[in-house]
């Protein structure tokens, strides 16, 4: 089962910012990324035990065009760009997910965009 929901709205942000105009979303509310390369959002997770980890993205992009992230995990690339497709409406919530090899202790998976158009709209990050 999920071990933890880490809200977008809880994470540390770079260029972005929370907003909750487009509903759906869970908690109170979803990171709207400026739209160049680099922004991100960083969320720490600590875990009990070093161990594989299904890490699943709760997203909205209204767009028709991917807008891929790259996942660190503590400063190292684990996912390069990540597809984040076009969900048909800044309204309609999907996810993906990357399967990642976490530590024992602090993690910091970081989402950061690699394109001009920037992050799709981050709404959360499940651990299971
Ligand atoms: C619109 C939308 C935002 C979204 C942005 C974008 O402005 O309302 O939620 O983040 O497009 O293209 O990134
Ligand atoms: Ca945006």
């Amino acid at each position: 089962g999920t071990i933890n929901r880490l809200e977008a709205e809880n994470a540390v942000l770079s260029q972005g910012v929370v907003e909750s105009n487009h509903a759906g979303f869970s908690g109170t509310g979803f990171v709207n990324t400026v739209n160049a390369v680099g922004p991100y959002v960083e969320w720490t997770v600590n875990a009990t035990q070093a161990g594989t980890a299904t890490l699943t993205f709760g997203f909205a992009n209204g767009t028709t065009a991917n807008r891929p992230v790259d996942v660190t995990l503590n400063g190292a690339l684990v996912r390069d760009e990540l597809a984040f497709n076009g969900t048909g409406a800044w309204t309609t919530y999907s996810t993906v997910t990357a399967t990642v090899t976490l530590v024992a202790g602090e993690n910091k998976i970081r989402a950061t965009a690699t394109t001009a158009n920037g992050a799709a709209n981050l709404d959360y990050l499940d651990i299971n």
